[in-house]
């Protein structure tokens, strides 16, 4: 028979914490997709400060503990540094879109395909799977490096960090799927990591990652209906694609805070965005020369096989130029378009030569 539980009488409890509290009284609604994290950005809660000083985890809004450890060490505490005004839809949106490797991707599909096409695939695949690898790694180490009290962007983060372990996941499973595998690395992303996680700040983190890199290989996604070669490859691209176009979201977004809020950082971010368009030139450039592996892989899959080499190598050129144009696109709503009519620019050339 188990004793009575025996209370302490209520002069025993501290109950100190009951009158430390933050702002009291809210009561959240939820909206037609729920209860979202905007429907409870109310009153004091859904006001960030413009710089914090919570290094201690402190959730936002609630009471301080003046004992409390400094855990936090973080090095993002100005709000325009990491904001954007939609964190908290992109990061709904990312919820109710997770998708399984395992169980959406109609794996049966995938018949035994010629040596070269599986070749070229899977080629790609390895590729791809150390792209993702990058991408889930590199805003991984902001997020911890991130106030508490900009919470709704880090939760973007850790869900682009999930998106990213599954598109991982998604390339290294098409590799092992049908009679091939892993194939050469390429070594490529060696320099990509380096550029990226050399990065001290968010903001030139994020146009490197989100807008040039992650916009990149976006185009590559939507285009993925020309490489495909059966429904379990299109419906990798075509879920890959929904993902990556919230990351990209992401920093196009948080470019246009910047833009708006932070005028003296503007020419700073010039010389990021002058950066990656050095990137994007010599990889736009490459077809026509230096093929890289995935480049050659990828003419082989668009053009239908080795022997259709010249065909591939045309529509992936024609790919290439589209990942400009919109790349050009992307900037341009973030406020900083002006580059490509004043002739700071190189892509707009790029782009006139190739025209003419
Ligand atoms: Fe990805
Ligand atoms: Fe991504």
């Amino acid at each position: 028979m188990s004793e009575a539980r025996v209370w302490p009488a209520e002069a025993d409890l501290d109950l100190g914490w009951m009158k430390q509290r933050g702002e009291w009284g809210m009561k959240a609604t939820p909206s037609k997709q729920g209860l979202t994290l905007a429907d409870i950005q109310i009153g004091s809660y859904g006001d960030p400060v413009d710089r914090s000083d919570n290094q201690t985890g402190r959730p936002r809004g609630a009471a301080a503990r003046p004992n409390s450890y400094r855990i936090g060490g973080y090095a993002v505490v100005n709000k325009s540094e990491i904001w954007l005004e939609n964190a908290s839809f992109l990061y709904e949106e990312a919820l109710q879109r997770q998708w399984s490797s395992a169980t959406d991707v109609p794996w049966h599909t995938i018949k035994p395909l010629r040596d070269d096409i599986e070749q070229a695939q899977c080629q790609l695949a390895t590729f791809l799977t150390e792209v993702e690898f990058v991408a889930g790694d590199v805003p991984a180490r902001w997020i911890s490096n991130t106030t508490p009290d900009y919470f709704e962007p880090r939760q973007c983060l850790l869900a682009q960090v999930m998106d990213e372990s599954r598109h991982m996941d998604v390339f290294r499973k098409r590799a092992l799927a049908n009679g091939g595998g892993l194939m050469l690395t390429s070594g490529g992303t060696a320099g990509v990591v380096g550029s990226i996680d050399l990065a001290r700040d968010f903001t030139e983190m994020s146009s490197r990652l989100h807008i040039s890199g992650e916009g990149a290989v976006l185009t590559i996604f939507r285009m993925g209906e020309l490489m495909a070669y059966n429904d379990a490859e299109k419906a990798i691209y075509r879920l890959c694609a929904q993902d990556e176009a919230r990351h990209v979201a992401f920093g196009v977004m948080h470019m246009r805070y910047m833009h708006e809020t932070a005028p003296e950082r503007h020419e700073e971010i010039q010389c990021y965005l002058d950066e990656a368009e050095r990137q994007i030139l010599a990889g736009s450039q490459n077809p026509a020369g230096n093929q890289t592996d995935a480049s050659e892989a990828l003419a082989i899959l668009l053009g239908g096989g080795k022997d259709k080499y010249d065909d591939g190598l045309n529509k992936l050129l024609a790919i290439r130029k589209r990942q400009v144009q919109e790349y050009i696109k992307r900037v341009r709503s973030t406020g900083f378009g002006a580059r490509f009519d004043n002739g700071r620019s190189q892509l707009t050339e790029m782009l006139n030569q190739a025209a003419a």
